[in-house]
Order: structure tokens, then sequence, then C-alpha cells
């Protein structure tokens, strides 16, 4: 049974003892049939040549972050499908849910040797935090008061450790109403968490399809792409933007700094249906 509030943790040796190098991949949007396609794409394909082109250099890579929505339907074959080519990578990876996923089917499949549902990881001189912000049946999300109270134990617990935090749903609003509509309620109750506590580095979510990176109170705050399709940044309405598809590497540097970049797909041809 998954239990949100449940306090795994994980410790790990960073292989440079100077930097913890991860890259995020999220919005996954796996379905159960190997052709099945989400407004055009297919999305195994896109989030194949997303691991493929992420891993191109993993001998430097220490973990691999998975923040939601990995499948679409929620189904079985979709997160066995995830093992097994999580599995291929031979990375420790670390997932959350999202709105599209199920946790306890999540859970019971999305499982492996280096696949992991710990909320709470320990490398090098870092602390890295996964909430769960997802709330059944709802495509909005919500840090409950049980999770804000699990991130400051945590943040509490390790004050000399740097810390990354990352969730599903938007932390900061983006220009892009309907998405908004859809992000984090009381979110100024995480983020006033998060600014309470003077070890916070860095904050990381997925859910909007879009890249971002803001820097505010001495936090990086950042939004990642799809490996699939991506939602186009400032529409009022529900629009798919003509990105390819992409994913974001992460830095961590031992004295609290964090070095960033998205990257994206280069030769990968799609296409999609814009409605
Ligand atoms: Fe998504």
């Amino acid at each position: 049974m998954y239990d949100s509030n449940e306090t795994s943790s994980q410790a790990l040796a960073s292989a440079d003892p100077a930097v913890v190098r991860l890259v995020q991949i999220t919005d996954c949007h796996i379905l159960a049939g190997a052709q099945d396609c989400l407004k055009g794409m297919n999305t195994r394909a896109s989030f194949e040549a997303v691991c493929q082109a992420a891993m191109a250099d993993n001998a430097r890579l220490d973990l691999i972050l998975a923040t939601g929505d990995l499948s679409q339907d929620a189904s079985t074959a979709s997160y066995q499908y995830l093992a097994q080519r999580f599995a291929e990578l031979h990375l420790p990876l670390f997932w959350l849910p999202g709105n599209h996923d199920d946790g306890c089917t999540m859970r019971e499949h999305l499982c492996g040797e280096l696949i992991f549902a710990a909320k709470q990881v320990l490398i090098g001189n870092w602390l890295i935090v996964l909430l769960d912000s997802t709330i059944k049946g709802e495509a909005g999300g919500l840090v409950s008061a049980d999770q804000i109270d699990f991130l400051e134990a945590s943040l509490r617990s390790h004050p000399r450790r740097h810390a990354l935090v990352c969730l599903h749903h938007q932390a900061l609003a983006t220009d892009s109403e309907w998405i908004d509509r859809l992000g984090l309620q009381q979110s100024q109750t995480l983020i006033d968490a998060l600014k309470s506590h003077d070890n916070v580095r860095a904050v990381l979510w997925g859910h909007v399809h879009q890249q971002a990176h803001h820097r505010r109170d001495g936090i990086e705050w950042m939004s990642t792409p799809s490996t699939c399709i991506q939602f186009k940044p400032g529409s009022k309405t529900f629009a798919l933007d003509d990105l390819p598809p992409g994913y974001r590497r992460i830095d961590l540097h031992a004295n609290g700094s964090v070095d960033t970049v998205v990257e994206r797909l280069v030769d990968f041809a799609f296409d999609f249906e814009d409605s």
C-alpha cells in the first residue's frame, strides 16, 4: 500500500565529493500499449530518445529524479515498462507521483534494485526531499500538512546539508492561466515553509511541460520540459508548443551552488495534434 506520509530515506555516495550530478526527467506519460500515442506523439519513443541523450555521459552521473506523470493511464503495463527501462539505466532512480499516476500501482510495479520511492536522499553535502503533491482524482495539487511537517522535519534534521526539494506541481505560478488553475493549492504555505529554513537551495518540479528558472530569496526555482509533449508558455488556454522533448541536468556543488541546463532532443522527428 502506497503511503505518501511514509518517510523512507536513502543514503548514497557521490562519485565526485565536490559535486552531485543528476538528471531530472518528468512527465513521461507512458501508455499501456507500445504504439499508443498522446496528442499524436508516441510517448515511449520520446522517452527512450530522452533517456539515450541523458545517459550519453552517465559515468559522471550519480542519480536520476523522475518527478511524476510517469504514466498517462496509471496502467500496470506502463509501470512495468518504466521499471524495465529504468533498470537498464544502471543508476539510482528516485520517483514521486504526478496527477496522472496511481501511487499504489506505482509502488507495486515501479520498483527494482536501483529504483526507489524514497522520500529523502542523502548524498554528498546534500539532502534531496521528494514530496507527494497529488490529490487523488484531481489534476491540481496540494502539499498537505503532513507533507509540510515531513519537509520541515527533514530540513531541521540536516541543517548542515544543502537541500533540493522536488514535487510534481508548480511551486511558483507560470504565466499560463489554464495550467495555473491546475497548479498547487495553498502554494504560499509551501513557499513560506521553504523560505523559513536557510538550507534550501533549490526547488524542482514538472507538471507544466515547459522550462522555467527563477532565482528568488536565494533559492533556485525550476520547472522542466516533459519527455513528450510541451505546453506553450503564456497561453491562456491549453496549447501545445512545437519544442522537442527534453530533460534537465543539475550539478549540486558541495558549497551549495547549483548549475543546471535544460537539454532537448535534436534530430527527433515528431508530430502532434494541437487540440
Ligand atoms: Fe504531465
